[in-house]
C-alpha cells in the first residue's frame, strides 16, 4: 500500500503517529509562516501542515510546484490541532509534514469540486471524473451500494435467488421504444435491450425458481424526465404459488428494512388506496400523501344555479387550501395560467375564499347567495381564511387537473414536508387503457397481468371496466415500483391478446415462445419491479435520477463525457448491412 492510513481515520488518539497519506490537493493556503492544504480522498479531508521554519529547501520547492487537484502521497506526523474544526471528522488533528511526492499532476478544474459547485450540470456529466469526486455526489454513490447490499440481504433471507437474464432478446410489450441491436450474423435481424426482464422472470417460475429476484439493467426509448433515463436498473422480482396479499407482504417488509437499515425510521403499514380512490381524491395514481388538500366532488351541489359552465360540466371540483385566502389576485392569475396550459387544458379556474368574519367572495357571486357557497365550505370543510379552489369539466380530465393543481398549490405554498415519507399502494389498477389516437386498448401494466376473477366475463364486452390484480408502490407522489399477479392460464392469456388487438400470428410470432412454456405447468406466479434509481434519488432527498447513477445521459439521452451516440466506421455498418440515410 502507498498510505497508511486515508484521509477520514485520524483522530485525536492518532497524535505523534508516523502517518502516510494519499489523496487529492482540495486547497492550498499560504499563511506566511505555514502553509495548510487540504488533502481529500473518498473517505474524508485531512490537514496537512507544512511549517516553514523546520521543513526542508526540497519539500518548500514541491509545495511551491503544487495545485488544486494534484495527486500527492504525503508523509508526516499526526499533531494536535491548535484551532479545532469541529465539521471536520478529522478537525482535532493535523499532519506536519516532513515529505511530499507528486504522484500525478492536474490541469485547472472547470468547475470547484465541492458540494456546493459553481458547474452546470452539462459541464458537471462532461467532466464526470471530476464532479464525483465531490464528497456529496460520493455519498449518493456509497448510499446506491448499501441499498443494494441491504435488497440483497432481505432478499436472500427470504429465500429469493438471484438470476441474470439476457440483454440480446425481442422485444418486450411494456409501452416504450426498444432500443435496437443489428445481428451481424442475420443480415436484417435485430435484437431488442430488454425494457424489463418480464417474460424471462416468468419463464423461471415456469422452471420452478419459485422466488426471483435481479438487479438489472433496463433499456427504455422513451422521452426523458428528471425521474427517467433511457437506461436504468430495476429491482426485479417474481414468486409463485402467491396471491396480492403476499406480494404487497414480502416488499413492503423490504422497504420497511430498507427505511431501518438506511435512515433509521421505522413504518407501521404502508396506506392502501383503490385505484379509483387514489384519482377521485388526489387526481393522480401516484398521489403524493405528505400534504392533504383532498379533492371534492362538488357537482351536486353546485349546478343547477344558472352558471352555464358549472351546469354544462360533467363534474365539478373544489380543493380547500388552508389559509390559502393569503392567495392574491396575482396568484390566483399565476394558477389560472397553470391550468389553462395545453398539457393540462382547462378553460378557467373558479374559486370561493372565505373571509376572516366567515363571509364569502367568489369569482361566481353573480350565480351563489352566500347560503349556497357556504354549502359549498361545508362539503369542503372550509374554515375562515381558506381558500376553495374549484374546476368542472369532462371528468377523467377534471380529476387529472385537479391532480396536477394540488401538486403545484402545495409546491407553490409549501405545503409539502419534505422531512418525511409518505408510501402508499395503489391498487386494483384497470386492466386496459383506451388510446384515442389510435382508437384501440392497450393494457395498463402489460398483457400478461391477469384481470380479477369477477371481471373476466366483462373483457369482451366491457373492457373498461375490467380491473387488474395489479399494483404499484408509490412514495410522496413518485412511482417506485410496479407489478401484478399474471395470466397463468393458456386460455386467458390468448383472450387478453384478442383484447389487446392482436391477431393470431402475431400473438405466435410476439409471444409463441411463451405459450408454449404455458403449455407445459405453469404456477400461478406474480411479481413487481421497482425503479431502483428511483429508491435511491429517494432515499437520497435528490430531485433528479441523474445524481444517483454514476454516469447518467444528459435531457437529450447523450452521454457528454464520453460523446455517445456517436457515428461509426461505414465498414462497421456495412458488415451489419446498414444503410444510413445520406442526409443524416
Ligand atoms: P414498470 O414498467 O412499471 O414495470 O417498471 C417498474 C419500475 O421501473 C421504474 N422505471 C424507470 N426508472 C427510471 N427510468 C425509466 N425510464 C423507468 N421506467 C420505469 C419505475 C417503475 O415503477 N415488468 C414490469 C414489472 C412487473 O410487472 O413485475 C415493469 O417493468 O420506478
Amino acid at each position: 500500500m502507498l498510505r497508511t492510513h486515508n484521509c477520514g481515520e485520524l483522530r485525536i488518539t492518532d497524535v505523534n503517529k508516523e502517518v502516510i497519506l494519499c489523496g487529492w490537493i482540495r486547497r492550498i493556503r499560504d499563511m506566511g509562516s505555514i502553509i495548510w492544504i487540504d488533502l481529500r480522498d473518498r473517505y474524508g479531508i485531512t490537514q496537512l501542515t507544512i511549517f516553514k521554519d523546520k521543513a526542508s529547501e526540497d519539500l518548500l520547492n514541491i509545495v511551491n510546484s503544487l495545485a488544486r487537484e494534484y495527486v500527492i502521497k504525503a508523509k508526516g506526523k499526526v499533531i494536535e490541532r491548535e484551532s479545532k474544526n469541529p465539521k471536520l471528522a478529522t478537525g482535532d488533528i493535523e499532519i506536519q509534514v516532513e515529505e511530499i511526492l507528486i504522484l500525478n499532476k492536474s490541469e485547472i478544474p472547470p468547475f470547484l469540486i465541492e458540494n456546493e459547485t459553481n458547474g452546470s450540470e452539462e459541464l458537471r456529466l462532461k467532466y464526470r471524473f471530476l464532479d464525483l469526486r465531490r464528497p456529496i455526489m460520493q455519498n449518493y454513490l456509497l448510499m446506491r451500494h448499501r441499498l443494494a447490499r441491504y435488497i440483497r440481504e432481505y432478499l436472500d433471507n427470504a429465500g429469493f435467488v438471484e438470476i441474470e437474464t439476457p440483454m440480446l432478446i425481442r422485444s418486450t410489450p411494456e409501452g416504450a421504444r426498444d432500443f435496437l441491436v443489428p445481428s451481424r450474423l442475420h443480415p436484417g435481424k435485430f435484437y431488442a435491450l430488454p425494457q424489463s426482464p418480464q417474460l424471462f422472470k416468468q419463464i423461471l417460475m415456469i422452471a420452478g425458481f419459485d422466488k426471483y429476484y435481479q438487479l438489472v439493467r433496463c433499456f427504455r426509448d422513451e422521452d426523458l424526465r428528471a425521474d427517467r433515463q433511457p437506461e436504468f436498473t430495476q429491482l426485479d422480482c417474481e414468486m409463485s404459488f402467491v396471491e396480492q396479499e403476499d406480494i404487497l407482504n414480502t416488499f413492503e417488509g423490504l422497504f420497511k428494512y430498507l427505511f431501518k437499515k438506511e435512515l433509521n425510521i421505522d413504518f407501521t403499514n404502508f396506506n392502501i388506496l383503490k385505484y379509483t380512490e387514489a384519482i377521485e381524491k388526489y387526481g393522480s395514481d401516484k398521489p403524493d400523501l405528505r400534504y392533504s388538500l383532498e379533492i371534492v366532488n362538488i357537482t351536486n351541489i353546485v349546478k343547477g344555479k344558472g352558471f352555464n359552465i358549472f351546469d354544462d360540466a360533467d363534474v365539478i371540483l373544489g380543493i380547500c387550501v388552508p389559509q390559502g385566502n393569503v392567495l392574491t389576485r396575482k396568484h390566483i392569475d399565476e394558477l389560472t395560467q397553470f391550468v389553462r396550459r395545453p398539457q393540462i387544458g382547462c378553460g378557467g379556474l373558479a374559486y370561493i375564499r372565505v373571509n376572516s368574519d366567515g363571509s364569502y367572495k367568489s369569482s361566481f357571486d353573480k350565480y351563489y347567495t352566500q347560503e349556497d357557497l357556504n354549502k359549498i365550505a361545508i362539503n369542503c370543510n372550509a374554515q375562515k381564511n381558506d381558500i376553495i379552489l374549484i374546476l368542472s369539466g369532462p371528468k377523467k380530465k377534471t380529476y387529472f387537473a385537479m391532480g396536477e393543481l394540488r401538486k403545484h398549490v402545495a409546491e407553490q405554498l409549501n405545503l409539502i414536508n419534505k422531512n418525511i415519507f409518505c408510501p402508499v399502494w395503489v391498487i386494483d389498477f384497470p386492466m386496459f387503457e383506451w388510446d384515442e389516437e389510435t382508437r384501440r386498448y392497450y393494457a395498463k401494466h402489460h398483457p400478461f397481468t391477469s384481470p380479477k376473477q369477477e371481471d373476466i366475463e366483462l373483457l369482451e364486452s366491457n373492457p373498461e371496466k375490467v380491473r387488474a390484480n395489479a399494483y404499484d408502490l408509490v412514495i410522496n407522489g413518485i412511482e417506485i415500483g410496479g407489478g401484478s399477479i399474471r395470466i397463468h392460464d393458456i386460455k386467458l392469456q390468448k383472450l387478453v391478446f384478442k383484447c389487446l388487438g392482436f391477431t393470431e400470428k402475431e400473438i405466435n410470432e410476439k409471444f409463441g415462445f411463451l405459450l408454449k412454456a404455458f403449455e407445459y405447468g405453469v404456477p400461478p406466479h406474480g411479481g413487481i419491479a421497482f425503479g431502483f434509481d428511483r429508491i435511491c434519488s429517494l432515499f437520497a432527498g435528490v430531485e433528479s435520477i441523474r445524481d444517483v447513477i454514476a454516469f447518467p445521459k444528459n435531457q437529450n439521452a447523450r452521454d457528454l463525457m464520453i460523446d455517445a451516440p456517436s457515428q461509426v466506421d461505414s465498414d462497421q455498418l456495412n458488415e451489419l448491412n446498414i444503410a444510413i440515410k445520406q442526409n443524416f
